[in-house]
């Protein structure tokens, strides 16, 4: 066992996010392509004698039983540790809530890879899929990282070739969205799955002109703010911008650095929230 970890986990976006149809167990069916990003929260693990005890920094985020880490680290001990060990958690949040960039998500797989790597459980990559899987569709890209399909609920993942690397402007209103609102809209745009299936790296120009989100119906008209902001980074000189997961965040592609930090300024103010970053090739990483 380490005397002490830190991991960093990113957010992510969804170049393309097609909603094939609604399931049985009340889950949709999708075909969507996840991108990490060079924005992350930061897990720090040291040991306890028993339990979980979490506490967090940056953005507000309850540290108690529903919070995404302590379920995770929970489940970490009692399907792989199997002991009566502890563990002290601090999570350092800059990926910001009920935003479309799977902050919860990242953090809950980034809690159980870490805790395989503080532990030294050498968990077969197989069950830490499915302990993932438990905790949320999203979960299981993160243990991955850089650009990959999704099937399923999106708990499906295989690696694709990623994009070269590309400039963004991320930019999240005020208010955030609740992901079940979104999907219960009723207003979510139904498709094939070609789009996400057909995937292929593309340079920025031409990726911005294969960007698709059959959530991004239900996130405008849920927020009319969010149309206003694809609308702004557009104008802004965005190559191309659509709304990421079940929003309400928009991502814009820029054309260079220096243009994304032109288009970060343009889209300042009304409380929103913005970030210029790139797309990353990693997942979860040792700091
Ligand atoms: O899997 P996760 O807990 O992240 O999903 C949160 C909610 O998002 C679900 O309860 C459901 O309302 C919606 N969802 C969905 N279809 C998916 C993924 C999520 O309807 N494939």
């Amino acid at each position: 066992m380490n005397s002490s970890l830190t991991v960093r986990t990113p957010a992510k976006i969804n170049p393309i996010l097609e909603v094939l149809g609604k399931r049985p167990d009340g889950y949709h069916e999708l075909a969507l392509v996840f991108q990490a990003v060079g924005l992350y929260d930061d897990i720090h693990f040291t040991p306890a004698e028993s339990g979980v005890h979490l506490s967090v920094d940056g953005f507000a985020l309850a540290a108690d039983d529903s919070n995404l880490v302590v379920k995770a680290a929970k489940l970490f001990l009692k399907e792989i540790l199997r002991e009566d060990r502890g563990i002290q958690v601090k999570l350092q949040k800059r990926i910001p809530l009920a935003a479309g960039m799977g902050g919860g998500s990242s953090d809950a797989a980034a809690a159980l890879r870490g805790m395989d790597w503080f532990f030294e459980t050498r968990c077969p990559e197989a069950a830490l899929q499915s302990l993932a899987e438990r905790l949320g569709s999203d979960v299981p890209f993160f243990l991955k990282g850089g650009t990959a399909l999704g099937t399923g609920r999106g708990e499906k993942i295989s690696s694709l070739s990623p994009d070269p690397e590309m400039d963004l402007v991320l930019v999240k209103p005020k208010d955030g969205l609740s992901t079940p609102a979104v999907y219960q809209s009723g207003k979510a745009l139904m498709t094939s799955g070609d789009r996400a299936r057909g995937f292929t790296p593309a340079a920025a120009a031409d990726r911005a002109q294969s960007l698709f989100n059959g959530l991004e119906p239900a996130a405008l008209s849920l927020m009319p703010e969010v149309g206003r902001i694809k609308q702004g980074l557009l104008d802004a000189g965005a190559f191309g911008a659509m709304v990421s997961g079940s929003g309400p965040t928009v991502f814009g592609i820029a054309p260079s650095p220096q243009g994304a930090l032109e288009i970060a300024k343009w889209m300042e103010g009304n409380g929103r929230m913005v970030w210029v970053t790139k797309t990353v090739s990693t997942g979860i990483e040792r700091i």
